[in-house]
């Protein structure tokens, strides 16, 4: 066995400071009746914070546009009284000795009319497509891309102001500024169109307002993916070269640390290295690097009948965690699942009981608090 001591040392990006190396990934709830935090959605938080978690991505909050939601009971990140609740959320996990950072999202062309707050509006994507070749939604304008640019900036002053730690954007799994990365929903021909330079310029902008709007010091978190929900296999680049031609600009933007997200952390990135999706980006962009994917589960995220599979997900050794950690050299480690099924996972990796871990479904379905 070997030692987790490398995940428990602090991390410190400019005033980031964290205690330990453990970030809860972003994880939808559809637990907030109205799009407003509750206490519920406090205690929620407030109990990883207890339980030793570095920081805490939040479940994809939405910026304020009436197009941004697609599943109801989601959290906004708009408006007096879910930024209230918000606040409540904060000041838990800050009382705890937690650090927090919303995920600001908006789902693309994913959002079916009817989901609520935004009524009869349909999904608004850079093509008017969520899968490749299927027109279902609005294709945006350039109006609209302005104002989504100018929605997400105001999302993160607004998180700032509120006392967040940092922000992160969701810019994975195929919603919105993925489907503006990925070719199969992207066919403009105008500028946001194009090759993956030109798919970019969204998330750029996004990033460059977003940057503008919190300042020099603010972190911002990116998170992205090669794989989509709508297609496990798809990939926005094959080679290390066309990921750091991918990455820089983005570095360049504003992004302060990337959040690589894989579906299972061990895999190699490319073939020809060892390296996976977290330590290429560490390498390529020299910026901090999040790593994510079945973390100390052996069963994967989304197995092939597209539900997550609770039942088989055992608590797994984290020797080929820390090793390839120390080898690859990214930053920090997010934890999904098992820090729903056991706020003080962390705790009990680092006194050594993670062999105690309960079977996950049975506390998963009895109370998701
Ligand atoms: C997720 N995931 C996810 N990702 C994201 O970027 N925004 C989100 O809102 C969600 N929502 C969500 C809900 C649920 C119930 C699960 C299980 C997952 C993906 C998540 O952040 C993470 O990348 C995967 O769960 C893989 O990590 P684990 O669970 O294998 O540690």
């Amino acid at each position: 066995m070997s030692s987790t001591d490398i995940l428990f040392k602090p991390f410190k990006l400019g005033n980031l400071e964290l205690k330990n190396r453990i970030v809860m990934a972003p994880m939808t709830r559809t637990y907030s009746p109205g799009n407003v935090p509750n206490d519920l959605v406090v205690n929620y938080y407030k109990r990883r914070a207890e339980g030793d978690v570095g920081l805490i991505v939040t479940e994809g909050t939405f910026i304020d546009h009436p197009s941004a939601s697609g599943y109801p009971n989601v959290p906004a990140l708009y408006g007096e009284e879910a930024l209230a609740g918000w606040k409540k959320v904060v000041d838990a996990v800050h009382a705890a000795g937690g650090k927090i950072a919303p995920q600001i999202w908006h789902v693309g062309g994913i959002r079916k009319p009817g989901v609520e707050p935004g009524g009869d509006t349909p999904g608004y994507s850079p093509s008017g497509m969520a899968m490749p070749g299927k027109v279902t939604g609005h294709a945006m304008t350039k109006q609209d891309i302005d104002d989504m640019v100018a929605a997400y900036a105001k999302a993160a002053k607004d998180s700032k102001d509120i006392g967040f730690d940092a922000i992160e954007l969701h810019g994975a799994h195929g919603y919105l500024i993925d489907q503006f990365f990925w070719e199969g929903t992207n066919q403009r021909d105008d500028e946001y169109g194009g090759d993956l330079a030109g798919r970019s310029r969204f998330a750029i902008e996004i990033i460059e307002a977003v940057r503008a709007a919190v300042g020099p010091d603010f972190p911002i978190i990116f998170r992205f993916s090669q794989w989509k929900q709508q297609d496990y296999t798809a990939r926005l680049v094959e080679t290390p070269e066309q990921l750091g031609a991918f990455l820089q600009p983005l570095a360049d933007a504003g992004v302060d640390i990337f959040h690589c997200s894989t579906r299972r952390f061990w895999e190699p990135e490319f073939e020809g290295s060892d390296l996976n999706l977290a330590g290429w980006t560490r390498k390529l962009t020299g910026k901090p690097a999040i790593t994510v994917g079945s973390v100390s589960l052996n069963a994967d995220f989304l197995p092939e009948d597209g539900f997550v599979d609770f039942k088989n997900a055992e608590p797994a050794s984290l020797d080929n965690l820390i090793a390839r950690m120390e080898a690859d050299g990214f930053d920090l480690v997010a934890v999904g699942r098992a820090l729903i099924a056991n706020p003080d996972w962390a705790k009990r990796v680092q006194q050594g009981e993670l062999k105690q871990l309960k079977p996950y479904e049975k506390e998963l379905l009895q109370k998701l608090d």
